[in-house]
């Protein structure tokens, strides 16, 4: 009697041992925790277009590289320790305005996605991906869903990135939370009008706080 005594209360301080220990282990990562291998992944216009400069093109500051969500990634990438993917069309946009715009439009009516030019090398090798794009249309542009058909998101942490004019995200949000709907996307979106893009270092690093990521500066 005493010796099971003995034995079952040898088993209990093991239980509670371990169990104390796994706990400690499992601690649940902070939202962002760097430990996961980041990919910043964005489209822009100003490497996404044809480069035939008209009298209109020049009059769009989203043209000339950096472009507005270029800058937002390149931000990112230079705080946290990541690997960076420019999404870009094999057919370039034309880098007229309003001829960007009518095939913008086309491609959206007829719910096309455009081929893409080049690939993630692994996209397993990511746990968390900022995802970046400006509204076009009240919404992605197209090439993001073919982005989403090559690489597989599922299960990852999704944190989002937009520039825009005056539509704000519209439903863009909507539509990658549709597009994708194993991944983690978070509700802490970071957008910003087309004119601030290129001055906003820090209130991406406000925002890379936020999520629990630790920026660093150079
Ligand atoms: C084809 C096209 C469609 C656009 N549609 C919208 C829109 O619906 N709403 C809006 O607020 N801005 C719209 N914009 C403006 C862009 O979202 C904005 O200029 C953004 O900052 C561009 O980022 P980028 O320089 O990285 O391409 C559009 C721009 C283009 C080229």
């Amino acid at each position: 009697m005493r010796k099971t005594f003995l034995l079952v209360s040898m088993y209990l301080l093991l239980a509670i041992f371990l169990f104390a220990g796994g706990n400690s282990e499992n601690t649940q990562p902070v939202q962002g925790d760097t430990e996961g291998r980041v990919l910043v992944a964005y489209f822009s216009w100003a490497e996404n277009n044809d480069g035939n400069f008209g009298v209109d093109a020049v009059s769009t500051s989203s043209l000339t590289r950096p472009g507005n969500v270029e800058d937002l990634a390149l931000f990112i990438t230079s705080m946290i320790d990541s690997d960076i993917f420019s999404i870009q069309v094999e057919n370039p946009y034309p880098a007229n305005w309003d001829d960007c715009l009518a095939r913008a439009n086309d491609e959206r009516r007829n719910g096309e996605h455009p081929a893409l030019s080049s690939r993630v090398r692994n996209i397993d090798d990511y746990d968390i991906v900022f995802l970046g794009y400006p509204n076009w249309w009240y919404g992605i542009p197209m090439a993001l869903y073919t982005f989403f058909e090559e690489n597989n998101l599922s299960g990852k942490q999704i944190y989002l990135f937009c520039s825009h004019g005056t539509g704000g995200l519209a439903r863009s949000v909507d539509q990658i939370t549709e597009a994708l709907p194993e991944s983690i996307i978070s509700r802490n979106v970071f957008d910003i009008n087309e004119h601030q893009a290129h001055d906003s270092f820090s209130i991406v690093r406000d925002w890379l706080m936020e999520l629990g990521f630790q920026p660093e500066e150079d």
